[in-house]
């Protein structure tokens, strides 16, 4: 795939050449993200941010992502504050921000509405989550994620033993990642979700197509124990019909320390796109597994920072560039990544 000036809207455009690209790409994003050296590199462009849904980690990384590249970000936050609200339609809101921006990144309830926006937009857009469809950059963090992990243990990603546990039919970004580990061979998924949770048929299909083997559970307990990767979600609750629809299935499937400690391998990893609802209802990754060496949730953060680095350098074609618009960090900073 040509990165230069394309829409990340979907996983289903990547190949595995084009990840190992941008996952070499992201590697030597670090000693900026750790602010051990700064760049100019995208000095003058624009990042817009358009996030009609709630969001901490992907607005904020991927604004920090671009100023970190020497760019700066506009962004707007919530339907309500924008002209949206007013009637305007998907077409003429992308008309008129890509006549403002180098690149757009954009969230939405609704799935396909950013498709929608990047047939208007002059300029790339990113998918940021369009309802419970997908969340490509999500998939592609949680992928980089992975193998890292597994690389410490000479695992790679094919072969991989991976559950994915929670709310799997409202979840964007499991459904992403099901079709970007699509790419790799002989996986050993276990979904695990109350029935009305389930995965939706055509991604369970789509794996077993790959080669993979999926199984389907309920219980938890028996599905960590054989896995290299536990992908916790949260119950996506704004897509019920009701809150208390959704209570329902809040707090079903939690883990605690006791129970990994119990039935999980000493080497299963434990992740999370985040946020986790740590609600004494939810909870379903209990607070009491932080600072254990197996939870990655942070790291997947950290990594996130990369990973959409590397996207924005591709997209915008600066990779091979940064290094000449390099300078030595002036300020004390005593951060140091995951
Ligand atoms: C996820 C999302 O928005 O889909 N969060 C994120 O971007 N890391 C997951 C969630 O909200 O549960």
């Amino acid at each position: 795939m040509d990165f230069v000036g394309s829409n990340i809207l979907s996983v289903n455009q990547f190949e595995r050449q084009d990840l190992e690209q941008l996952f070499k790409v992201a590697d030597t994003m670090r000693p900026y993200a750790q602010r051990e050296k700064a760049t100019r590199v995208l000095e003058g462009a624009i990042l817009g941010n358009i996030f009609l849904e709630p969001s901490t980690r992907t607005r904020l990384s991927f604004g920090c992502a671009f100023d970190l590249l020497g760019g700066s970000v506009r962004e707007t936050v919530g339907a309500a504050a924008s002209a949206l609200v007013k009637g305007e339609s998907l077409y003429d809101t992308a008309w008129v921000l890509s006549g403002y921006s180098d690149v757009i990144c954009i969230r939405h309830p609704q799935a396909g509405s950013v498709a929608e926006f990047a047939a208007a937009s002059r300029v790339p857009v990113i998918n940021g989550g369009d309802g419970a469809n997908e969340h490509p950059t999500q998939a592609l963090l949680d992928l980089y994620t992975i193998r890292k992990e597994l690389a410490r243990h000479d695992r790679s990603v094919d072969t991989l033993r991976i559950a994915m546990i929670g709310d799997l039919k409202y979840g964007r970004t499991v459904h992403s990642l099901c079709k970007l580990l699509c790419l790799f061979n002989k996986i050993h998924i276990v979904l695990v979700s109350p029935p009305e949770l389930a995965m939706p048929l055509e991604l369970i299909a789509q794996l077993r197509e790959a080669g993979h083997t999926v199984k389907i559970s309920e219980q938890l307990e028996t599905a960590i124990a054989h896995v290299d990767i536990a992908y916790f979600t949260r119950v996506q609750e704004e897509r019920f019909s009701s809150q208390q629809e959704a209570n329902r299935f809040r707090g079903r499937l939690r883990l605690n320390r006791a129970v990994f400690t119990r039935y999980a391998e000493p080497n299963t990893v434990i992740m999370h796109p985040l946020p986790r609802d740590s609600r004494a209802e939810a909870n379903e990754l209990d607070p009491d597994l932080n600072g254990h060496p197996n939870l990655a949730i942070f790291r997947q953060t950290d990594n996130g920072l990369l990973v959409r680095m590397a996207l924005f350098a591709m997209l915008l074609g600066v990779e091979g560039k940064i290094e000449r618009h390099t300078y030595p960090v002036g300020w004390h900073s005593r951060r140091n990544l995951n």
